[in-house]
């Protein structure tokens, strides 16, 4: 742990992911979060919306030059997807060596950026521009990535989320009493995060998202042809193997299940099943969306360029 706290800039606090990572800013040693910013709060104390948020601390409407101004050592953009550009174009004119982390999907394809899956590709210390993957494409590279070898065409990946996963903006998907005794499925084809995935993995994959009505946590059903016939014993220890010693990683032979994993740092990975072939796969994989999905994977990244331990501040068994 360095000797001073580095300091960071929130932007976009007042939403979901926002609102987790305060939390875990606020409990974290190494980090003093000085500056939080949302238009419809400004003004009220953080302390009324967050606990442990320290006294005096308010949320303000801050434009980009008002935060490079600050000169905060990190800003971590929790924005909707397309704002970013304006943001990040301005702090790095004024502060080029503050670190910006940007959760939105803006710059996941920008090969100036680093694509921070921690458990797949971890941050290297000193990087300034890391773009944090989204929630499903987090759970659907965790399921493939082990096996990703020996995958005869794409996976077909069938992916159910809470509703949180749609923001705060009202819509139908984030609008409970539309998802009462109800599953949505959306943008069956072409999704973001299919094409996030497809463009991370040496495989394409299909994506067909729902949304459902509990509010945090995703199921994600991974169907996977195999190039050749394979032994159930083979493929879990391809997976035990390619996840021995990764904390955030929990690998089970039973199904895993959102209400388990919801509220926790980890993604799960399990329920291995295999035809009668040894020729199709189907893997599962929970984590939480607002968490590993995104506040824990941009804190694992922030921790880990900062020279951090990567789980400095962050819970786990
Ligand atoms: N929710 C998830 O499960 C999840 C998971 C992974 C990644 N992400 C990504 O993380 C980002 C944030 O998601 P979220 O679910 O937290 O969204 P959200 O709940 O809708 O929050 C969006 C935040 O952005 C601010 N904002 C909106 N428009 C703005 C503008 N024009 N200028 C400045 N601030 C603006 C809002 O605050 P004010 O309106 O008060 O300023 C709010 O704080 C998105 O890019 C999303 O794709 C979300």
């Amino acid at each position: 742990m360095s000797e001073r706290q580095k300091t960071v800039a929130l932007i976009g606090a007042r939403g979901h992911v926002g609102a987790e990572l305060m939390r875990l800013l606020f409990a974290h040693r190494g980090f003093d979060l000085v500056l939080v910013s949302s238009r419809e709060y400004a003004g009220e104390a953080v302390a009324r919306h967050v606990a442990g948020a320290p006294d005096g601390l308010h949320f303000e409407a801050a434009t980009a030059a008002q935060v490079a101004e600050r000169e905060p050592d990190a800003c971590i953009l929790a924005l909707p997807n397309g704002l970013a550009d304006a943001w990040v174009g301005e702090i790095a004119a004024r502060r080029p060596q503050t670190v910006i982390v940007d959760v939105s999907a803006d710059y996941r394809f920008d090969p100036g950026w680093h694509y921070g899956l921690p458990e797949l590709r971890p941050t290297p210390p000193g990087t300034t521009r890391i773009a944090n993957p989204g929630c499903y494409a987090t759970a659907m590279q965790l399921a493939i990535a082990p096996v990703a070898g020996i995958i005869a065409s794409p996976p077909h990946c069938f992916g159910v989320s809470g509703y949180s996963g749609a923001g705060t903006t009202p819509s139908p998907r984030n609008d409970p009493a539309r998802l009462q005794d109800n599953l949505m499925p959306y943008q069956p084809i072409g999704h973001l995060h299919e094409r996030e995935v497809s463009f991370q993995l040496p495989t394409a994959v299909r994506f067909t998202p729902h949304v459902a009505a509990f509010f945090r946590g995703i199921s994600m059903t991974v169907g996977m042809e195999l190039d050749s016939s394979y032994e159930l014993a083979a493929i879990v220890q391809k997976y035990e193997e390619a996840y021995a010693g990764v904390p955030l990683l929990l690998v089970s032979t039973e199904i895993p299940e959102v209400a388990a994993n919801a509220g926790h740092h980890h993604a799960c990975v399990g329920g291995f099943q295999l035809d009668a072939a040894g020729r199709y796969l189907v893997a599962f994989a929970t984590l939480d969306n607002l968490l590993k999905g995104a506040a824990t994977q941009a804190l694992q990244n922030l921790n880990l360029t900062c020279g951090y331990a990567e789980l400095e501040g962050i819970p786990h068994a």
